[in-house]
């Protein structure tokens, strides 16, 4: 940290909130709310006068509240930079008449009372998101209590209380008498692995946590008794199943059951009531002190990042990357990359290893100075937008501005373009093309399709990363599928135009099948959203012009599901079976008279 905090190259801001992010890969603009420290950090040693005459004392955030701080301080020994900082809210001085204490204790003059926040403003080509995890907070496990019972700590509490550096410099002791506990008990999947309360993920760092606690506390001293209460020991990092022998072996008793109840005794120790379930017995175990194996959730920050820059959440609130095998760091957007927890809970090594990988994809980037763009992207056509806002509205990547007011054509930025073709199929005007996919190109491909023979055949419309490769997978896999299908690719399933639908309909399809990436794992953040919509809407349409609605069939199919994809196949083809010829030339004679075709 102090080596980035000195690197001539690296500008770090700290205190600092990032509150609007737009622009581009190769061209963002990053709005910064920089907090005033009320200390003039570049004046400021870091000798400590200041906090030693401060009245206020408060709980110490970096050691969990476990010991105090002054309403200024630093907040922990290594911070960068070296400086110390006021919190105004807390702090009595900007009213001198009151205090002003650290002002008059500090030699160099450093305390500002009048600094005030400042919003910068940086040009950055790529961004990395790393924005950690926050603890699970145990308040509403009741059955642990944690808020009645001071000698029931979490991992986090415990982590500090164990550290040399920490407020007992490393001592572990109750906090109820400052004694050495004589029995400790550790309790895993604190809210994690739990649909009840907290997350149903896996923290995928307590049980290794405990297991080093679990050591540490034996090499310094064997004779405290440890258990540890478990539904099972993820040990499967490299080295962590020796480890958890290594534990096991100091004598260290893992008990496979998790504490159902705990109470407090006169002398503040703990009994912890506990379903054994090996032996399928209640037990009582009486231990001095009780820690809870939090697990871990999204950076409060998460959601309001993702709504700034576009990204994708997974349905646990991480970022979810572009791909997991191939793009495992990087975001939908191009330009931006994850490091750690931000994508998903993991330990510190997968950390470095995300965090080297996001940079070195940063810096390919960068170094090349420029990049070349997708050929499929989307254009305007000027004469016939209307300036309506709708491309805005569906543009996954925010690569489309438009002047409602002005009345001025939409412009698509195409370096932000990924070409998923969803405002080309939402445009009510038909102003947009989709280079390589373009309406023309597409209805001719409907229309030479169903030039003969209509009722026979399936037009069958899948997404590029999702259902056409799951087609595939299906054909390579030698699996069996109804020769009826026909295929037409489109990058994304929100490129499948209204206008298709109908096209095909018209000409004769007896059904019609629009596929795609699952909900979720739509390669252009969430166009499949538009996909659902669309085909809802069409559905409608349908009902009122007398068109069965099951004819158009929506299904989501990934690449790994080439079974789902034969079976879909079969199963519109009883459909189409029973689609008479009368039911195809009634729809065809009802379309021809509403006119709706393809633009
Ligand atoms: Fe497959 Fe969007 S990329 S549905």
């Amino acid at each position: 940290m102090t080596d980035v905090g000195r690197h001539p190259r690296i500008k770090l801001h700290t205190l600092s909130e990032v509150v609007d992010v737009k622009g581009y890969v190769g061209n963002f603009d990053v709005k910064i709310r920089k907090k005033a420290r009320y200390v003039v950090e570049k004046e400021c040693t870091a000798c400590g006068e200041c906090a030693r005459v401060c009245p206020v004392v408060r709980p110490d955030e970096f050691n969990s509240g476990l010991s105090s701080r002054k309403a200024v301080y630093s907040p922990f020994p290594q911070a960068v930079p070296s400086a110390y900082a006021i919190n105004i809210n807390e702090c009595l001085g900007h009213n001198p008449a009151v205090c002003s204490k650290c002002a008059e204790a500090c030699e160099k003059g450093c305390i500002n009372f009048h600094m005030s926040d400042e919003e910068l403003e940086e040009k950055v080509g790529t961004i990395v998101v790393a924005t950690g995890i926050e603890p699970y907070d145990p308040t509403e496990l009741d059955e642990y209590g944690y808020t009645r019972f001071q000698n029931v700590l979490t991992s986090v509490e415990f982590e500090r209380l164990i550290n040399a550096g920490g407020p007992t410099k490393g001592e572990v002791v109750r906090p109820t008498d400052m004694r050495r506990p004589r029995s400790i008990g550790f309790v895993q999947c604190v809210g994690s692995r739990s649909a009840r309360k907290g997350s149903t993920h896996c923290s995928n760092v307590c049980c290794m946590n405990t297991v080093k606690s679990t050591l540490v506390l034996k090499e310094h001293h064997p004779d405290t008794e440890v258990k540890v209460f478990y539904i099972d020991i993820r040990a499967y990092g490299k080295g962590f199943e020796d480890l958890y022998i290594r534990s096991r072996r100091t004598g260290v008793h893992y008990l496979r059951g998790l504490p159902g109840n705990v109470e407090e005794k006169p002398d503040g120790g703990l009994r912890v009531a506990v379903e054994n379930a090996a032996t399928g017995s209640i037990e009582f175990h009486d231990l001095d002190m009780l820690v809870l194996a939090v697990g871990v959730e999204p950076a409060k920050s998460t959601r309001k990042l993702q709504e700034m820059m576009g990204l994708q959440l997974t349905p646990d609130g991480f970022f979810l990357e572009a791909h997991p095998k191939l793009l495992p760091v990087d975001a939908a957007t191009r330009g931006i990359f994850y490091a750690g927890c931000a994508e998903g809970p993991k330990d510190i090594k997968d950390s470095v290893t995300q965090a080297s990988a996001a940079a070195a994809r940063a810096i390919r980037l960068m170094h090349t100075g420029e990049i070349q763009t997708e050929p499929i992207t989307s254009e305007i056509v000027a004469e016939h937008c209307r300036s309506c806002g709708k491309c805005v509205e569906v543009c996954p990547y925010h690569a489309i501005t438009v002047d409602v007011k002005k009345k001025t054509p939409a412009v698509v930025n195409t370096a932000a373009c990924a070409g998923c073709g969803t405002c080309a199929a939402e445009c009510p005007f038909g102003a947009i093309t989709m280079n390589h996919f373009t309406d023309a190109q597409i209805t001719e491909q409907i229309d030479v399709m169903l030039a003969e023979n209509p009722q026979e055949k399936i037009p069958a419309f899948a997404c590029n990363w999702c259902s056409y490769a799951g087609a595939d997978y299906a054909g390579v896999s030698r699996l069996q599928y109804p020769a009826s299908a026909r295929l037409i690719r489109t990058m994304c399933s929100g490129r499948v135009d209204e206008s298709f639908v109908w096209r095909a309909f018209a000409r004769g399809a007896p059904v019609v099948l629009v596929s795609g990436c699952h909900i979720g794992d739509c390669h252009y953040i969430n166009a499949n959203h538009w996909t659902e919509k669309r085909v809802e809407k069409i559905r409608k349409k349908m009902a009122k012009l007398g068109v069965r609605p099951e004819r158009l069939q929506l299904e989501w199919i990934s690449a790994a599901e080439g079974i789902r994809f034969s079976r879909t196949m079969e199963q519109l083809e009883t459909l189409r079976r029973g689609v008479t010829a009368d039911e195809i030339a009634e729809t065809v004679e009802v379309l021809a008279k509403m006119g709706k075709e393809a633009r």
